[in-house]
């Protein structure tokens, strides 16, 4: 293969575990019963779902509410989809308003808690299908008195407070899409992402509790603003939700608060009847250029097919005490789509929570699962692994016995970790789901069916419906069993990407040109003799920390643009909590001196232009960077030393790693 894959740099398993883990009686029994009822059924119905797309998916669109039904299921002309074509519907109607329409207006639809605590109790709020109608009612409204109009983006960046779904489900009310730019994000990152999307109105928040200080997310808008109007974009409103109530600066001709906007709104706000191709949001994600991509993903397709993912994989049923916690930033591709849209219309209350897992202890969430009776739990294995690092005493401190599922995200979970979920958090007793899926796929890919499909640890299992996975070399041909190749999908599903915002070019190179007529994901998989999946990791300049998909492009930017640096190259290297952390090899300029002071002045040099999670795990200065005799950073070279691999010199004393790349010989 012509691309090794880049996270082989992840945690390297220790543990040999080779156990199946098969699906129990006493599992489908505590969950209602299994979705499907064996093995076989499923294997029986994907492979109609892959015959007979238009009539496998058809049917399951028929458990959703559409305003005019479609002309036909799909039109295909790759790369190119149009689902349920010339449907109506909405999604904030499926999510919402149905349930209140059904009689569940008391049902509560969303469990929230706030991160500050009083007498050792945070703040708890449930809302209601009631009365999240009422509240994404009147801010329609108000967005729509603000001159929101179908056709714009609304950036949204706000810390984890119901008043984000809600604003996220008000503008899908309206016809609006949204752009939701995570928290965690300085200033720079939200001029790319609002001047991409041309967006005219921010909502925001004053500050976002985290870890017992505030991020000053209102000042990190203004500062976006200002560097906005520098390039001509003018956004007219900024709309605050006071949460943290520090002074913030206000423009009192752009900015209003939350509360006044919502205080004369009318609770009467009908849906928009939006057609089924309409966007619905765009997500900005890395890629293996500097600049972030703004993923397209549209009404109809992006409805069905999260909320019937979410059916399936974490076995919901409305009215069975059911509360689904999955513990993603809304800020991410997870949030949008198993805290809020795949989970509303399943009618399973959906809990989400401020702050850090580790604030004010390190049992906060086995604390959020005792408290609100948590029966679903979906995490990523980077959290995972700070648990275990933190003691089995804090899980053990709570009541954890109420949960009846496990769910992980985000990349290769290691055996280790797996058995540690399984056993601690588990009590040996929960399915775990490893699901694979990306920002471009809109829902789980690649998952098992719990109480259904045997479990491998480290395996993501099998295809879900309507996913036609394959490993493939250059030139699109399957890979026999057990070998390394790239992870495509033949055939479109519902929620697959409708296209990068603004960059049709960009799409189509990369995703469709590589192997014409295939999704290609980016990453490198095998599939065993079973037919399971084993993600491998990325294949291109991609790295995955801590389950967030970091661009080493953009780090490398980042450090350059820093005064003392002349030349960078960015590695992943294996980290025993983050999975991949980042390596950077850096030439300073005459100005430069390698020190310490100027380590840590990069580090957050880095943290403020892409935010703390692309901090540097390690900085090397070296006088050259390896290349090989056509110009090209020899990563492979970079990535072995940071791995501490590099068995032909001792590194740790080289200060010119281009005198290594001569010894190596240029190989790559
Ligand atoms: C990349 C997508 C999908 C939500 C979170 C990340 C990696 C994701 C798994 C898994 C192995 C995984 C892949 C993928 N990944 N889930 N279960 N096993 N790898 O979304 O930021 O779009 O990143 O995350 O490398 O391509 P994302």
């Amino acid at each position: 293969m012509a691309s090794s894959p880049t996270s082989s740099t992840s945690v390297e398993s220790l543990l040999k575990e080779n156990r199946i883990f098969a699906p129990t009686g006493a599992q489908a029994a505590a969950l209602g019963g299994a979705a499907v009822s064996s093995v076989d059924e499923y294997k029986a119905m994907h492979a109609r779902s892959i015959a007979d797309p238009s009539g496998f998916w058809g049917e399951v669109a028929q458990d959703f509410e559409w305003f005019t039904p479609w002309s036909s299921v799909l039109e295909w002309h790759c790369p190119d989809a149009r689902w349920f074509v010339d449907a109506t519907t909405n999604i904030c109607h499926n999510a919402i308003d149905r349930h209140v329409l059904d009689g569940h207006a008391h049902a509560v639809g969303l469990i929230w808690e706030g991160e500050p605590q009083a007498h050792g109790l945070p703040e708890i709020r449930h809302l209601s299908y009631g009365e999240l109608l009422d509240e994404v009612s009147r801010f329609a409204n108000a967005l729509k008195s603000l001159g929101v109009v179908k056709g714009d983006i609304v950036t949204l960046y706000m810390g984890m407070v119901p008043e984000l779904p809600i604003a996220m489900l008000a503008c899908a009310r309206i016809g609006a899409a949204h752009s939701v730019i995570f928290g965690g994000f300085p200033a720079p990152s939200i001029v790319d992402r609002v001047l991409d999307a041309k967006s005219r109105v921010i909502v925001t928040c004053d500050g976002a509790w985290r870890r017992g200080s505030v991020v000053p997310l209102k000042q990190n808008v203004d500062e976006a603003i200002a560097l906005l109007s520098a390039q001509a974009h003018n956004v007219e409103h900024c709309v605050v939700l006071k949460r943290t109530a520090q002074e913030i600066p206000w423009n009192a001709a752009r900015d209003q608060w939350w509360h006044d906007v919502v205080a004369h709104a009318s609770t009467d706000c009908a849906c928009e009847a939006v057609d089924s191709e309409d966007l619905l949001f765009v997500l900005y994600t890395s890629g293996s250029t500097g600049k972030p991509k703004g993923i397209r993903h549209t009404t109809g397709g992006y409805m069905v097919y999260t909320a019937f993912t979410a059916r399936m994989t974490f076995n919901l049923k409305p009215n069975t005490g059911q509360v689904f916690w999955c513990t993603a930033d809304i800020g991410w591709v997870t949030g949008h789509s198993y805290i809020v849209y795949g989970i509303l219309p399943n009618r399973v209350p959906t809990l989400m929570y401020e702050g850090a897992p580790n604030f004010p202890a390190e049992d906060r969430f086995w604390e959020i699962i005792e408290r609100h009776r948590v029966t679903h739990f979906y995490t990523a294995p980077t959290a995972i692994r700070a648990f275990m690092k933190w003691g089995e005493e804090h899980p053990k401190k709570h009541d954890l016995t109420t949960l009846k599922l496990l769910g992980t995200v985000g990349e290769p979970i290691n055996p280790e970790a797996w058995i540690w979920y399984h056993e601690q958090i588990g009590a040996s007793r929960c399915p775990i789901v490893d699901t694979f899926w990306q920002t471009e796929t809109g829902g789980h890919v690649i998952t098992p069916l719990p109480c259904v499909t045997p479990t491998l640890p480290g395996s993501c299992t099998v295809p879900f419906f309507g996913i036609d996975a394959a490993i493939v070399d250059e030139h699109g041909t399957e890979m026999p069993a057990n070998t390394g190749g790239l992870l495509v999908i033949r055939k479109p599903w519902p929620s697959m990407l409708r296209g990068i915002h603004g960059d049709r070019p960009r799409f189509i190179e990369t995703y469709w040109s590589r192997i014409p007529g295939m999704y290609l994901a980016g990453d490198g998989a095998r599939r065993d003799e079973r037919g399971y999946f084993w993600i491998m990791g990325r294949v291109d300049d991609v790295i995955n920390v801590s389950g967030h998909r970091l661009g080493t492009m953009e780090v490398e930017s980042a450090l350059v643009s820093h005064a003392s640096v002349v030349e960078a190259a960015v590695v992943g290297m294996p980290h025993e909590i983050k999975g991949t952390g980042i390596a950077a090899f850096v030439t300073l300029g005459p100005g430069g001196t390698p020190s310490d002071a100027l380590k840590s002045e990069l580090r957050e040099h880095v943290a403020s232009v892409l935010g703390a999670i692309a901090k540097p795990d390690m900085i090397r200065f070296t006088n050259a960077l390896p290349k090989t005799r056509s110009g090209k950073i020899m990563r492979r070279l970079l990535r072995d030393i940071a791995a501490g691999r590099d068995s032909k010199q001792d590194t740790s004393t080289l200060d010119d790693l281009g005198a290594l790349a001569a010894l190596r010989g240029n190989d790559e």
